[in-house]
């Protein structure tokens, strides 16, 4: 018999696919929410710039930490949590209330407006003139109103010259001003110093940090966390193996998505093994193949 209990409904179904369906399942991003206070954190900061009221100066968040952190899932998330799109009649145009775009790399003006203007599914043509995008993506975005335009990749910002990286910062306190709409970035280290390069956008934008785990009891919920959505017959008990839990610190450094990458891969050689449970043995030998980012 083999005891269940220890997995989330969606594991426990996968539970029935062959080893190769599960092996897949294990691949798809999962969200772990009840035992992530970090995130819970940052998506409570979103929901109250999300309630905030249109005003002049619109408070704007950054959310900065290193890459594979988790960033971008808490914005997946929080676009998941309000994907409401209303018809305005007085416009004839969508009400979208969070708008992300990313901010690519090499960025310059007109390919920010680019961004912007493919996000709301408006026609851009690469070759299209600066004073004309910016005319459009203006008009557009004020119809639209979004309360919050989301900017990931913020830190590309600093790919361009110092020029090129004036013109990207003041065309986001720009647009918050012209929408009027919070800005909500998401970067690297790289993007904190770029803010902070003029005193007029960092006293607008609030900072957050997504700080790397520490060897803590948040860690052991998320693992516990992460465990539960694993689609293995039996209980690893990860999060209460302290040998295991200072061995994922170890070699991960406390990025998320390095966590994530190396329990996957551990639960896939769990199935393919037929042991069905992680074990330190098995966690030692998945590192050796894992090349991990941290
Ligand atoms: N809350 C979470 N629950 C489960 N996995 C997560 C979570 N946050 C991050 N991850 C894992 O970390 C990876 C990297 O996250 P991502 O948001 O892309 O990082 P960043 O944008 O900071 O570079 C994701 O693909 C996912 O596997
Ligand atoms: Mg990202």
């Amino acid at each position: 018999m083999t005891s269940t209990s220890h997995l989330d409904p969606e594991a426990l179904a996968a539970l029935d696919l062959s080893d190769q369906h599960r092996i897949s399942f294990l691949a798809e991003d999962r969200w772990i929410d009840y035992h992530y206070p970090r995130a819970r954190k940052a998506l409570l900061e979103l929901e109250r710039l999300l309630a905030s009221p249109k005003r002049t100066r619109m408070p704007s968040l950054l959310i900065h930490g290193v890459s594979n952190i988790g960033k971008s899932m808490i914005i997946q998330k929080f676009l998941r949590d309000h994907p409401h799109k209303e018809f305005n009649p007085e416009t004839g145009m969508l009400q979208i209330d969070v708008l992300a775009v990313e901010m690519p790399a090499a960025p310059t003006e007109r390919r920010f407006y680019g961004q912007l203007l493919l996000a709301l599914n408006a026609p851009y043509r690469p070759g299209d003139r600066l004073a004309a995008v910016e005319f459009t993506s203006l008009t557009l975005l004020r119809q639209v109103s979004p309360k919050i335009i989301v900017v990931d990749e913020v830190h590309n910002l600093l790919a361009g010259s110092a020029r090129e990286q004036r013109a990207s910062l003041n065309l986001l306190k720009f647009l918050s001003n012209q929408v009027p709409c919070s800005i909500v970035a998401l970067g690297t280290r790289d993007a904190l110093a770029a803010v902070q390069t003029d005193p007029q956008i960092s006293s607008r934008f609030r900072g957050l940090e997504l700080p790397r785990w520490q060897e803590n009891d948040d860690l052991r919920g998320f693992l516990a966390g992460f465990e539960r959505q694993l689609p293995l017959r039996h209980a690893s008990g990860i999060s209460d193996n302290p040998a295991i839990v200072s061995l994922i610190m170890s070699v991960t450094s406390g990025v998320t998505g390095d966590i994530t990458e190396l329990l996957s891969r551990a639960a896939e050689a769990a199935i393919r093994t037929k042991r069905e449970r992680i074990t330190a043995e098995l966690l030692e030998a998945t590192v050796g193949r894992v090349s991990l980012r941290a």
